[in-house]
């Protein structure tokens, strides 16, 4: 076996999001909201969402996502040997998303498990996987981010409800010979810090505070956020992270050809923009037909990037994301 270095490599790609389209004026019956609050606020025109609470779940969206990458690189289940999926929404408390969804693919020789990251959960993943096959312990991995956030929204929260929608995507990565400038995940830096655990947050259903008739009642098992902490906490961490794995790497922002970040605001993307000095058109932007999809909207991005032709050979693709904990992640990817 060669010890040449590796880097890892994204061989294939896929997107999945349920078809039933809900506009801002179908968000305007179930809350006092308007498209006109919601456009210039978030940027979000439609979301998709699952149907019913139950009738489908995060591992089938990712079993979706998934066949469709493993399509995209020739690539069959059974040449997985490990399966990250990030997620705060798996289908059960017990066991991880990413075990049904290897029983669902069939990919019965593949490690998996689930990482906790929020809508920073697929950076993570990206970042766990990378370790994994640059250290030999993983030929090719699956990373998925998906997430039903309709089962955790408030429904009566007009603050939240409006912003969230359902998707997975999906990256096959496999080792490839690290070769300067060439194709691969040049780096990637994962970020958390705890002491702002409580600007997004669901108070009941875990250890601590198990779910009660009452608590259900009081949407205790709902998302909570503080919206305005996010939006400040988010713009600042991202920036900063964005600058940092660039001059770690020996780039600059105009080296940047594309910018993959987490879809969780139009506005947080332009002030990043701005802040960073990446032109606003770098930035894929789908969050006006998906909305906020957490671990699902970095893959989905990236993929509809590669899919239009966006995303061409030689690219540097700076990629972001941001979730609850707060949790970010930044890299940096030559296509
Ligand atoms: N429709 C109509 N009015 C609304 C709605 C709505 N959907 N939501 C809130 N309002 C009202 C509020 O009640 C408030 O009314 P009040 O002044 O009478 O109390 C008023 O609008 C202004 O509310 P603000 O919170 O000041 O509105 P803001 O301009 O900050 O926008 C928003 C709110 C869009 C949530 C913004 O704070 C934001 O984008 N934050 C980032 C949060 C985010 O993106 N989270 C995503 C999940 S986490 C992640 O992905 C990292």
């Amino acid at each position: 076996m060669s010890s040449a270095p590796l880097r890892t490599r994204i061989i294939g790609t896929g997107g999945w999001a349920p078809p039933r389209v809900v506009t801002n004026d179908d968000m305007a019956k179930i809350v006092e909201t308007s498209d006109e609050w919601i456009v210039p606020r978030t940027g979000i025109k439609t979301r998709r969402l699952i149907d019913f609470e139950g009738q489908m779940g995060t591992a089938d969206m990712s079993e979706h996502a998934a066949r469709i990458a493993l399509a995209d690189a020739g690539l069959e289940p059974k040449d997985l040997d490990l399966i990250v999926v990030g997620t705060v929404t798996p289908d059960l408390r017990l066991p991880s998303c990413a075990v049904i969804l290897q029983d669902k693919l069939g990919a019965n020789g593949a490690a998996a498990f689930d990482v906790v990251a929020a809508c920073a959960g697929s950076g993570y993943a990206l970042s766990v996987a990378d370790k994994f096959v640059r250290a030999g312990g993983a030929k090719r991995a699956l990373v998925v981010g998906a997430e039903t956030l309709t089962s955790i929204t408030n429904w009566t929260d007009r603050n939240t409800c409006v912003l969230f929608g359902d998707a997975a995507g999906a990256f096959i990565v496999e080792g490839v010979p690290a070769v300067e400038d060439g194709p691969g995940l040049i780096d990637i830096d994962i970020y958390s810090d705890g002491a702002t655990w409580q600007h997004i947050w669901i108070p009941a259903g875990g250890s601590r505070t198990p779910l009660t008739p009452e608590g259900v009642t009081a949407k205790q098992d709902r998302l909570i956020m503080n919206g305005r902490e996010v939006f400040k906490f988010a713009v600042r961490a991202l920036v900063d992270a964005s600058k940092k794995v660039l001059a770690d790497n020996g780039f600059t922002v105009d080296d940047v050809d594309l910018v993959c970040a987490h879809q969780a605001n139009l506005r947080i993307i332009e002030a990043i923009a701005e802040r960073t000095t990446i032109p606003l058109d770098k930035f894929v932007i789908n969050i006006d037909r998906y909305g906020n999809t957490s671990s699902a909207s970095l893959p989905i991005t990236f993929d509809e990037a590669r899919r239009d032709g966006r995303l061409k050979p030689g690219h540097l693709v700076l990629m972001v994301s941001i979730g609850a904990g707060m949790t970010w992640t930044a890299g940096l990817y030559r296509a």
